[in-house]
């Protein structure tokens, strides 16, 4: 299959690159390398622009024709979309919604859609299914719930395929240690704390340790990036062979670990190479959910799903790795 991977440089989407080249498809990366780096897109071809820029969709369209679309492109800070939700409408929901125009003119039918655990706001119970209840509680997770609905919409009126996969928490690295995370600024809790292991950050400071928790810091479901990149190949594999509609299913390990606990998990390993993590106890970030823990028993079921690296310390060792890997590039 030739296959459109829209946000191709960014940490998902060029690890996505990757595993379908190396399972014989072919990959076009669109990217507008405002968050994304020229250097992720190691499979692939880059085009380089903008969903803002109908005209650039619509030669790239014309030029290649794609047999389906992987959309990873969006801006993500849960705060940034609190200050800013005009920013996150505009990009996350309008230009998506150019694309999935340009689509539909070029006759391309199948669509995977990166979506978020953001979109079911506070759990009403855990851990979360398909079946709870959407309410977001910031325009990062609203605009990521419109673009789903949008889908329902497209598929009965426009035949367009699609499957909107709900991330947990994304982590991890490339095992064979060629990709990774780098975000700019970082917030995310694995590669913050490795990067204090590395030198690279002074200390971490833990969200907040009076939630109703076990340890009291939050608990998140971690789920590595090549396993959430095997569901992606499964869901086009899933529209493929099946009927058309609006699919969405989570995908989580179904362990949740806390704070405390990943601190704990990465003391241990970047102990080995005489590291050690400093850490500050603060005060919580606001519209953290004490525990976020996703039920991807439908994913396992309906798409075959078997996620390859649950184990916490395998996700960290790659991430750990990783963080090596980019010290010593900032030294070369
Ligand atoms: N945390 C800290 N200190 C830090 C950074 C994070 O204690 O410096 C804690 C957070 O409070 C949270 C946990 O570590 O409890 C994980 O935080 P991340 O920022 O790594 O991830 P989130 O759970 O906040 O966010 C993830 C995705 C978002 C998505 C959200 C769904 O990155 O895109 O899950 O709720 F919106």
């Amino acid at each position: 299959m030739k296959i459109l991977i829209v946000g191709g440089a960014g940490y998902i989407g060029s690890h996505m690159s990757k595993l379908l080249v190396k399972s014989g498809h072919e990959v076009i990366v669109l990217d507008n390398l405002s968050t994304g780096f020229r250097k992720n897109v190691k499979y692939g071809e880059l085009v380089v622009g903008d969903l803002a820029d109908i005209g650039l969709l619509e030669n790239v369209f014309s030029t290649y024709q794609f047999d389906a679309v992987m959309h990873f492109a969006a801006n993500s800070l849960v705060g940034e979309s609190i200050k800013e939700p005009a920013k996150y409408y505009r990009n996350n929901v309008a230009n998506t919604i150019n694309l999935l125009d340009v689509m539909i003119n070029h006759s391309v039918k199948y669509f995977i859609f990166s979506s978020t655990a953001a979109t079911f706001g506070n759990p009403k119970y855990s851990p979360i299914d398909e079946h709870h209840p959407q309410h977001p509680i910031n325009p990062y997770g609203m605009s990521k719930l419109m673009v789903e609905n949008i889908l329902k919409d497209y598929a009965s009126a426009y035949d367009l395929s699609s499957v909107s996969l709900r991330y947990f928490n994304a982590c991890g690295a490339d095992p064979e240690g060629e990709l990774g995370e780098m975000h700019d600024p970082e917030t995310h809790l694995i590669p913050l704390v490795l990067q204090v292991a590395s030198g690279r950050k002074k200390e971490i400071t833990v969200f907040g340790s009076d939630y109703p928790t076990d340890d009291g810091t939050c608990i998140r479901d971690y789920i590595h990036v090549v396993d959430l990149c095997q569901a992606h190949l499964l869901a086009i594999e899933y529209l493929i062979k099946n009927k058309s509609g609006a699919y969405s299913f989570n995908l989580g390990s179904g362990h949740g670990f806390s704070v405390q606990e990943v601190l704990d998990a990465s003391s241990l390993i970047v102990k080995r190479y005489n590291a050690s993590i400093f850490v500050q106890y603060g005060d919580k970030r606001p519209g953290d959910p004490d525990r976020l823990v996703a039920d991807s028993i439908l994913a396992r079921k309906i798409l075959g799903w078997k996620p390859q690296y649950e184990c916490l310390e395998t996700i960290i060792e790659h991430a750990w790795r990783w963080e090596l890997e980019l010290v010593k590039r900032k030294k070369q």
